[in-house]
């Protein structure tokens, strides 16, 4: 008897929703999300389901991985989509068997980990979660498509995206990612704040870092509304920079819960982007495998301003670092570089 409740539904797509969409689908593709009977995995599945991450013209089959106690409500999330008649999904794959749950996955969000409690640091869960990411590196390895795109969302991410990354032989490195997505739009929010402009009016911002309270949000090139824009280095100092990078510890104190919408919502728009590319003149945040770059050891998984071309991204090379923003990176380079040792035991 199978120990794990294993759900395919595969529908063809309806003669109506060929209709309704024309002769321009694409081949479906295949999308994982573990944590999916989570709280941001409630945010996020139906948002993937509807064509917001990856387009209307391009079907998905859904595969929505969580651990064994969690079958019976994964169970009733799978029934709530069926219960959309989403017209892109192609099938459900609601499982707690990795095998199954990452067999020739073309994407993955994994949010799958423990969230921080009040009081805690992301750094403080990299125990418990770490080890989850070596057991998925290596299902990921063996069963995903050879072109899987990665975002690790599950905290501490960095950390976590780098013990996943050391299991992966055959895929290339680049493919796995970790998100700072959410950093970017909160950074990008309190700036249009600030200068009475919509969140979309603020370019050439990036975060580099760890997602911690060391991540460094970097503004000097700032533009709204496509001119050069300053603020006075007091705010950024003393509300901006603290207030990004505390962020989450509010929601979790407001909500008594982490935040899940928002974050759903940043890891749509991290996969969106990798996809789709970064607009002309701006650039995004995404944590990726260092090159060396802006002098960041060489293969930790930090964030770095990058542009997206064709699939592809590039970290924004020659920016200028004042020594401000020397000491800031300094800083959180050197919190990356104390969790790569923490965690030496499982990167061998
Ligand atoms: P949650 O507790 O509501 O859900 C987590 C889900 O993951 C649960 O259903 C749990 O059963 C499942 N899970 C645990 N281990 C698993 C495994 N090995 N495989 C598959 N599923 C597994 O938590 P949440 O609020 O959805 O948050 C999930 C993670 O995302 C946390 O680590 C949180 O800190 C992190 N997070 C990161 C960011 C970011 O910006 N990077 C933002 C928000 C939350
Ligand atoms: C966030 O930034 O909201 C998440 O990383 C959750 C947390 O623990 O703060």
């Amino acid at each position: 008897m199978q120990k794990f409740l294993q759900k395919v539904i595969t529908n063809n797509l309806t003669r109506a929703s060929m209709a309704h969409f024309g002769q321009s689908l694409k081949p479906p593709v295949r999308v994982a999300i573990t944590g999916a009977a989570g709280q941001i995995g409630y945010s996020l599945i139906f948002r993937v389901a509807s064509g917001e991450m990856l387009g209307p013209n391009q079907p998905v089959i859904l595969h929505l991985i969580d651990l064994p106690f969690a079958m019976t409500a994964l169970n009733g999330v799978a029934m709530e989509i069926q219960d959309c008649a989403f017209p892109l999904v192609q099938g459900i794959v609601a499982t707690d068997n990795q095998t199954v749950g990452f067999k020739d996955v073309n994407y993955a969000l994994l949010v799958g980990a423990k969230p921080r409690g009040p009081g805690m640091e992301r750094g403080d869960l990299l125990k418990d979660n770490g080890k989850i990411f070596t057991e998925t590196g290596k299902y990921v390895n063996d069963h995903a498509s050879r072109d899987i795109k990665v975002v690790v969302v599950g905290n501490p991410c960095n950390t976590n995206c780098l013990i996943l990354a050391n299991q992966i032989k055959d895929i290339p490195k680049e493919n796995f990612t970790a998100m700072t997505r959410l950093d970017h739009n909160r950074a990008q929010h309190q700036l249009a704040d600030k200068l009475g402009v919509h969140s979309s009016d603020i370019r050439k911002i990036a975060i580099f870092g760890n997602h911690s309270p060391t991540m460094v949000p970097y503004i000097d090139q700032m533009t709204a509304k496509n001119h050069k824009a300053t603020v006075d280095q007091q705010w950024v100092t003393q509300t901006f920079i603290p207030t990004v990078q505390q962020r989450g510890a509010e929601i979790i104190k407001a909500r008594k819960l982490s935040s899940a919408a928002s974050a759903g919502n940043a890891a749509m728009n991290h996969i969106t982007t990798w996809v789709n590319g970064t607009p002309e003149g701006d650039y995004t945040s995404m944590a990726i495998p260092s090159d060396g770059s802006y002098g960041v050891p060489k293969g930790l998984i930090f964030s770095f301003p990058v542009t997206v071309k064709n699939g592809k991204y590039s970290i924004v090379q020659g920016l200028p670092i004042s020594p401000f923003y020397q000491g800031l990176l300094d800083k959180t380079i050197k919190e990356l570089v104390d969790e790569r040792n923490a965690v030496d035991h499982l990167l061998k």
